[in-house]
């Protein structure tokens, strides 16, 4: 009896050792605001994996987040890449207040993160998918979820924020300030002047694809006060065409009883829990069908549970794949021409270099060249 014990104790042993493990990568590109990044690869990568950005709250870490979050084990069982960046300011908030941060490509920690996923996905032997590649943070890291989908709306098919407030609604003009005004709830705005704000911090002149957005708050939050999720919603129905005030459904109950998911469409849930204080859950499963890792066929579905027996489904139309980022025009005459917006250039790189007129191919780092 004593050997099969010590032979299975040695085989647990064997399998931590084999265990896929959180890596820091150190040469991602351009990376002036020092932002950190933090990698974890499954054991078993689905082929053309999709890429999860983990993002921290204020005090956390990307290990904190690792540990903390169930992403990792999700990765595990769905084989996706989970980048998790780390903030590089002493008080481990992101910098969602600069102009640096809230703008395009301005060299502030968005920008930081958009490169770590230009670097994820140029290495050839992930083979990542560029037409999967979600957001998703709490409190500090849920505002660099709102930054990132306004900033970079062409690299990030869905975004999942906990307790966050909209882009730009952190504005301090200052690197990682804390803006008191938008915490406690009275940054208020009607939803064109939220989408404009979005609209303003992402490429000029931008009519692409935008990242579908789950929005999560709980109504006894004191830290980011509710009235953010009022104001994030919003301002991502704005950018898609929805009437903040009139969502298609209010579903009592869903997910769980004392929440209730307001769907407006297939680009945008919110979510609200009654009581909930900024210690929020999160709820990994529910953001798995948010980005369509699971729900089956590509198709984007929600599952949600009504009580605890009726299951209500939502299926929506799948996006085209890879619209936003890396789509190509027809060839121009002697040559290749890649559309506005998409990559023209970068290690590993093996598209088309030319960019179709008047668009000219811009260095954005060594891995990422883009048609602007
Ligand atoms: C805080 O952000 C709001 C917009 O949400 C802005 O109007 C205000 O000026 C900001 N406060 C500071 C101190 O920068
Ligand atoms: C914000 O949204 C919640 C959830 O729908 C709602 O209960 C609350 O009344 C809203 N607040 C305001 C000021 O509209």
């Amino acid at each position: 009896m004593q050997l099969p014990t010590l032979a299975s104790g040695f085989l647990a042993l064997a399998a931590l050792a084999h265990a896929a493990q959180l890596s820091q990568i150190t040469n991602f590109g351009a990376n002036p605001s020092g932002a950190k990044m933090y990698l974890y690869v499954p054991d078993k990568l689905a082929a053309n994996p999709p890429i999860v950005v983990a993002i921290h709250y204020c005090t956390g870490t990307a290990q904190a987040y690792f540990t903390g979050t169930p992403y990792a084990r999700l990765a595990d069982t769905h084989g996706f890449i989970v980048i998790y960046p780390e903030s590089p300011y002493s008080g481990g908030c992101w910098d969602v207040s600069s102009p640096a941060s809230l703008t395009h490509n301005g060299g502030g920690n968005s920008n930081a993160i958009a490169n770590m996923v230009q670097w994820t996905l140029s290495q050839p032997h992930y083979a990542a998918d560029p037409s999967r590649v979600f957001a998703v943070g709490t409190s500090s890291g849920a505002m660099m979820t709102n930054v990132l989908a306004a900033t970079y709306p062409a690299l990030f098919r869905a975004g999942s924020a906990y307790a966050g407030v909209p882009a730009g609604c952190f504005s301090t003009g200052t690197e990682a300030g804390w803006n008191s005004t938008c915490a406690n709830g009275r940054s208020v705005a009607t939803q064109d002047a939220w989408a404009a704000t979005a609209r303003a911090m992402g490429p000029a002149g931008y009519a692409g694809p935008r990242p579908r957005m789950r929005v999560s708050h709980g109504s006894a939050d004191d830290v980011i006060y509710p009235q953010n999720f009022n104001e994030t919603l919003k301002q991502w129905a704005g950018v898609f065409g929805y009437a903040y005030g009139a969502p298609r459904e209010a579903l009592a109950g869903v997910p769980r009883a004392g929440w209730t998911t307001h769907v407006y469409g297939e680009n945008l849930v919110g979510v609200y829990g009654a009581g909930v204080t900024h210690d929020i859950p999160i709820d990994g499963a529910a953001d798995m069908e948010w980005f369509g890792i699971t729900g089956g066929g590509g198709a984007v579905t929600t599952t949600t549970r009504v009580a605890s027996s009726t299951l209500v489904t939502l299926t929506t139309t799948t996006r085209t794949s890879s619209a936003a980022a890396v789509t190509t025009t027809a060839p121009a005459l002697g040559g290749c021409a890649a559309a506005r917006w998409a990559q023209c250039g970068g290690i590993g790189f093996g598209g088309c270099k030319t960019c179709v007129a008047p668009y000219t191919c811009k260095f954005s780092n060594d891995w990422y060249s883009q048609c602007l």
